[in-house]
């Protein structure tokens, strides 16, 4: 039986090659002699996300978050006939970037939507850390393969702190699947070191599906038929389902329905009034994304007044009306009175006194007949 030394790889090094990448190279051992057998390297990935695989190559790459460093170990591997033999690993790090991890962004939230010109948008939010100073300002990175671009487009939070940004457009194909978006932010402040903070997305996952368009619903007997067009998007018309939020408001019942085509019909009860809204979401083409928002609301029935504060404000000005007219009907009557029966000069307390309480004890019912008691 031969006996073969098997020698660790020479060389090996760590490069961070982008965004949330890195490149492992390394060398043959110059004392291995080539002969007869195969040679092999086993990568065993320790950190931060273990992993563990052998390649003929001798650089591989990796695509993972590098906020909290990374290390990797690498050993030769000799395969003659039956026979494995393995050198000892050569271990190399790359060290966490400086900052406490307090001072790193968190709640990253990311969504990409498909514009009318069929490209990409991204839109991220977060929240500052905690151990952050608050001159902290933080800088978003975003990478989609070879691409990598720097926002332009912030929102600040009330102290004015970068908490959110917009890229309108960004080289993010559509179309793929499965491709990753490496979002990277980093800061900087007088007072600390701020640790910047990486996540990688699924481009499908973080797909926010826009609003399916041209909702028209109408009343044919006693069915509500609706209608719309997919939303605007690469993807064919079977690819999408639609959530049906249906309001009655005489009852107040809601439902929401599952529909899978683009148009749908449903027994109602014709003396209510209903609230319509659609939204969409993939289906079977790719992961399934984020709901689209909800269409604007559309109503279809009795015009009703629902309302309760539209019935009080109705019932108060007609009450206030009718309070008008009486008090007018009463102060005319007064003026007419007045007019037929003019203050005696010099009235006797016999006469003068049963007029008036009579006149006010009566008023509500002269209010109503005032008109026939002054004509006669
Ligand atoms: C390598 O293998 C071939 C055929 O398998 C053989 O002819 C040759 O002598 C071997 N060489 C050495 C150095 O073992
Ligand atoms: C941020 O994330 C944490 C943990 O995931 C969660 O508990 C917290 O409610 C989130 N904060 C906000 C404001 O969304
Ligand atoms: C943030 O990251 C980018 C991309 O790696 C780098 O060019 C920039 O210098 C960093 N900024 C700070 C303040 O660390
Ligand atoms: C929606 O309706 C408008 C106007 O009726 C029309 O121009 C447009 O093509 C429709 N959109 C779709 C996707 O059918």
């Amino acid at each position: 039986m031969l006996f073969f030394q098997v020698f660790p790889p020479v060389n090996f090094t760590l490069t961070v090659s982008a965004l949330a990448q890195v490149l492992l190279h390394w060398k043959p051992n110059p004392n291995q002699e080539q002969k007869n057998y195969t040679i092999r390297y086993d990568v065993k990935i320790l950190s931060p996300v273990p992993e563990e695989y052998d390649t003929k190559k001798t650089h591989s790459i990796r695509t993972v978050a590098l906020h909290n460093g990374f290390s990797a170990h690498i050993r030769t591997l000799l395969l003659h006939n039956d026979l494995l033999m393995r050198s000892d690993w050569v271990k190399e790090k790359i060290p966490p970037p400086p900052g406490a991890p307090e001072t790193s962004v968190t709640n990253l939230s990311c969504v990409t939507r498909i514009t009318i010109s069929s490209t990409v948008s991204l839109h991220c939010t977060w929240l500052p850390g905690q151990g952050a100073p608050e001159d902290t300002k933080y800088f978003l990175f975003y990478r989609y393969e070879t691409y990598t671009e720097e926002c332009q487009d912030y929102i600040k939070d009330k102290w004015n702190r970068n908490t959110e940004c917009r890229f309108s457009v960004t080289q993010i194909d559509p179309e793929e699947v499965d491709n990753l978006v490496v979002i990277h932010i980093n800061g900087s402040s007088k007072y600390a070191a701020i640790k910047p903070f990486q996540q990688l997305f699924n481009q499908n996952a973080i797909a926010k599906v826009n609003v399916p368009r041209n909702v028209t619903v109408f009343l044919e007997q006693n069915d509500l038929l609706a209608t719309w067009e997919k939303p605007i998007s690469p993807f064919p018309k079977e690819c999408f389902e639609y959530e049906f939020y249906f309001f009655n408001l005489k009852s107040g019942n809601k439902q929401i329905l599952k529909i899978s085509s683009n148009d749908f019909r449903l027994r109602i009860d014709v003396t209510s009034r209903y609230s319509i809204q659609i939204r969409a979401n993939h289906h079977i083409c790719c992961m399934r994304g984020f709901w689209s928002d909800w269409s604007e609301v559309i109503y279809v029935g009795q015009n009703k007044l629902e309302n309760p504060v539209a019935w009080i404000l109705t019932v108060l000005c007609v009450f206030t009306c009718c309070t008008f007219l009486l008090v007018a009907i009463i102060c005319k009557i007064n003026q007419v009175w007045s007019k037929l029966f003019p203050p005696i000069p010099t009235p006797s307390n016999k006469f003068r006194d049963p007029f008036p309480n009579d006149y006010e004890a009566d008023s509500s019912a002269w209010a109503g007949t005032g008109g026939l008691l002054l004509e006669s």
